[in-house]
């Protein structure tokens, strides 16, 4: 793992070679840059990659331009008149970034929006069934669904307007599900939930990536939540990648401490000029 010396411009991939997994690659993001309407630069040389059965974590501040990635990988940034104008995405070795939304799910990725959107008219089987892309096996999908997630089973009639935050979290992942997905991107699943509630997510979502062949790209602020359950990550700060790496690195990396896990040596948030690597920490926050 290394801070790289000059900002978004490392030469393509370098950084994921530091991804050692043995895994075949899933996902490739290439450098790419991002504008919205056409003038708005949000994203400038940001690469990835993930691998199969690979939980990979994407941290970074409020406006950093984490949710952009997931929505260039996922296609949705079309809608919003947002459009990858450099550099290419890769999904199983194929050019996927003109690619719409609807084409990407039935190759295998699917975004799992901020916000938890469900059909609040609907019950919780009838949310499910809107996921499913593939009417042969939709009976065995819902069974796996539920299996993973037994509140849901318990509920299965329930109107979804009136669950908890949890329970709607569940559902949005469990929907995902339903699409038979190879790459996961899901966008803070743990906002405002209890730690508790955290932990059952996150170990649901990691047996996931096991039993189901499945990649997750997790977006977090919950920094110290998403590093428990993650491979490798990537920090950004706005809109580049300052640094990555194996997650277990990451976690005693004292800027990551320290910016996001509200940790340092000293107990006390210490001043720029007193810190060795002021330099690369002025970098970092940009
Ligand atoms: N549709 C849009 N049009 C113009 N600018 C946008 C649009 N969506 C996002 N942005 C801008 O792009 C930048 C990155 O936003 P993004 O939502 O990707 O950040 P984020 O890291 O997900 O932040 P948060 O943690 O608050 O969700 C921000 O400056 C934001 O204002
Ligand atoms: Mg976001």
């Amino acid at each position: 793992m290394e801070l790289f010396p000059s900002g978004g411009s490392r030469k393509p991939l370098e950084g994921a070679l530091l991804n050692q997994s043995l895994e075949e690659v899933l996902l490739t993001v290439n450098n790419i840059e991002v504008k919205y309407l056409g003038v708005i630069l949000v994203l400038r040389g940001v690469y990835m990659e993930v691998r199969e059965r690979q939980i990979v974590s994407l941290l970074g501040a409020n406006g950093a331009g984490k949710t952009t990635v997931l929505k260039a990988i996922s296609g949705l940034l079309k809608s919003e008149e947002g459009e990858v104008t450099d550099g290419k995405i890769e999904f199983l070795e194929e050019r996927v970034d003109k690619k719409n939304p609807e084409e990407l799910v039935r190759l295998g990725i699917i975004q799992i929006l901020e916000g938890r959107r469900v059909f609040q008219h609907l019950t919780i089987e009838e949310n499910l069934l809107v996921g499913s892309t593939n009417p042969a096996s939709t009976k065995t999908d819902l069974e796996k669904c539920y299996g993973y997630f037994e509140p849901l089973k318990r509920m299965q009639n329930r109107i979804t307007g009136y669950l908890s935050g949890g329970e709607q979290q569940m559902l949005v992942i469990a929907r995902a599900l339903m699409a038979r997905p190879k790459l996961m991107l899901l966008d803070e699943p743990s906002m405002g939930l209890a730690p508790l509630l955290v932990q059952e997510i996150f170990g649901i979502v990691s047996s996931l990536m096991k039993d189901e062949d499945m990649s997750v790209l997790l977006v977090e602020q919950n920094a110290l939540a998403a590093l428990s359950i993650a491979d490798y990550g990537y920090v950004m700060e706005s809109g580049k990648i300052v640094l990555d790496g194996a997650a277990n690195e990451l976690r005693e990396n004292e800027d990551v401490k320290e910016f996001y896990l509200g940790l340092s040596d000293l107990g006390k948030r210490r001043s720029y000029r007193e810190v060795k690597h002021y330099k690369r920490r002025k970098r970092w926050l940009g």
